[in-house]
This record gives structure tokens, C-alpha cells and sequence, in this order.
């Protein structure tokens, strides 16, 4: 028999443990997992090799459109490649990070990703996706819409600590700049800015332990969330 089909859309900004979560969820409930972020910063990574201009939508469009995009959905090993190559690290730097949200901004870029999004989530069964629109745009139906936040202050503190314990440099006034104007461009942009669902649970993760935040998630997916 096939299974039936449950898409929990997570969305939220960076550094609410988000990642984490989801991806954690996806494991613990058996689920297959899409991290739709990832795939925005595969483009940007490849504007950025083609030497073009964030900023010039129509040569950003060119250079994407036909992006040799491949995204595990595995929760336990998910792989990015773009054509044969690996990038899964070098989508995460810095670089790459300051200019995901030009490249995410164009609203063609975000048509032919959407159209792909969907197309993964149409697998049946049980399937995480975890970005920005999900619940707003790329899967206004989906069966279970969370959205999760915090204050600035603590996803700057979160950013830091990750940075400093994978070696990179991190200052948290640096990084908390940085948080507030990316959350800025994210919600303002004219092209589905980030902003919870009318329907979706909305979560403030600022005082609560990742364990906290997943038994609730867990509770949400399985539908068994007595606060519901
Ligand atoms: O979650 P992340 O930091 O990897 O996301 C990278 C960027 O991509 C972020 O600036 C917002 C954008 N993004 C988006 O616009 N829509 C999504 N569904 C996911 C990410």
C-alpha cells in the first residue's frame, strides 16, 4: 500500500535551530528531508564562479535556469551536487552567505526552485522541507506548517558559537548586524518575503532547549499535539 502523503513545511530565519530540527525530525519520524535553502545557495554559488553580478538579475536568471542541481533527500546523508561535483561545504561560506539573499530575491530564480521543491515533495509518504516560503508559497496545503523564531540577540549568540566551533572567526556584534539586516532583506523583499503562515504554529525557540523544540515538532508531525 502506499503511504500516505504528510509534508510538514518548517520555516523560519537563520539561527533558530532550524536545521537542526527539521532535519531531526525528519529522521525520527522516518520522513525524507529537503533543505530548500541549500538549493538557493548552490545558485548563488555558481553565479559567484561564473563571476556575475549578484545584483544583475537578468545575467543571474541566465546562469541559473538550467542549474545542474542534484539534492539528496536522504535525512541521514543528504548530499548536494552540482553537476558531478560535491559542494556541500562550499555552499556554507561566508561568501556564499553574503550574497544568497540577491540571488534569492529574483523572483525567476524562485519559480524554477519552487517548481523543483515541488516536484521533490510529490513523492508521497512523509517528507520535511525546511526554508523561508514553504508554508506561504511553495506548499500552501501542506498537511503541517511550523514556523520557527527567536530574538536577534540569541540567533546571533547561536551563530557565533557554531562559527567558533567549526574554527571559523566569529565576532557577535559582527554577527549580529549581520542577522538583523538579513532578516531585513528577507522580510522586505517584494518576491515572498519571509513571514509565518496563517496557519502555521509559530515556535520561539530563544528559551527553549533543541530537545524542548523537537518533542513538540514531533508531537506536531505525528498529530498527536495536545496544545493543537
Ligand atoms: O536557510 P539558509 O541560511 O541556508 O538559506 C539561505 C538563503 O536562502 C537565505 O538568505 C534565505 C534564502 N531562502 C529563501 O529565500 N527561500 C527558501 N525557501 C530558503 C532559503
Amino acid at each position: 500500500a502506499t503511504q500516505p502523503t504528510r509534508r510538514i513545511a518548517i520555516d523560519g530565519p537563520a539561527g533558530t535551530g532550524k536545521s537542526t530540527l527539521a532535519r531531526t525530525l525528519a529522521r525520527r519520524i522516518g520522513g525524507a528531508y529537503l533543505d530548500t535553502g541549500a538549493m538557493y545557495r548552490v545558485a548563488t554559488l555558481q553565479v559567484l564562479r561564473a563571476g556575475i553580478d549578484p545584483d544583475d538579475a537578468d545575467a543571474v536568471i541566465a546562469a541559473t535556469s538550467d542549474l545542474p542541481l542534484e539534492v539528496g533527500t536522504d535525512a541521514g546523508a543528504e548530499r548536494i551536487l552540482l553537476g558531478a561535483e560535491d559542494v556541500s561545504e562550499e555552499i556554507r561560506t561566508a561568501q556564499v552567505t553574503a550574497n544568497v539573499s540577491a540571488v534569492s530575491a529574483v523572483p525567476q530564480v524562485r519559480e524554477n526552485m519552487v517548481e523543483l521543491q515541488r516536484r521533490l515533495a510529490a513523492g508521497g509518504g512523509t517528507v520535511v522541507l525546511e526554508g523561508r516560503d514553504i508554508g506561504t508559497v511553495v506548499l500552501p496545503d501542506a498537511e503541517v506548517k511550523i514556523y520557527l523564531t527567536a530574538s536577534p540577540e540569541v540567533r546571533a549568540q547561536r551563530r557565533t558559537d557554531q562559527d567558533r566551533s567549526a574554527g571559523r572567526d566569529a565576532d557577535y556584534d559582527e554577527v549580529l548586524a549581520a542577522v538583523i539586516e538579513r532578516d531585513r532583506k528577507d522580510s522586505t523583499r517584494a518576491a515572498s518575503p519571509l513571514r509565518p503562515a496563517e496557519d502555521a504554529v509559530v515556535i520561539d525557540t530563544s528559551d527553549l532547549t533543541l530537545e524542548a523544540v523537537l518533542d513538540r515538532l514531533i508531537a506536531l508531525a505525528v498529530g498527536t499535539d495536545a496544545s493543537q
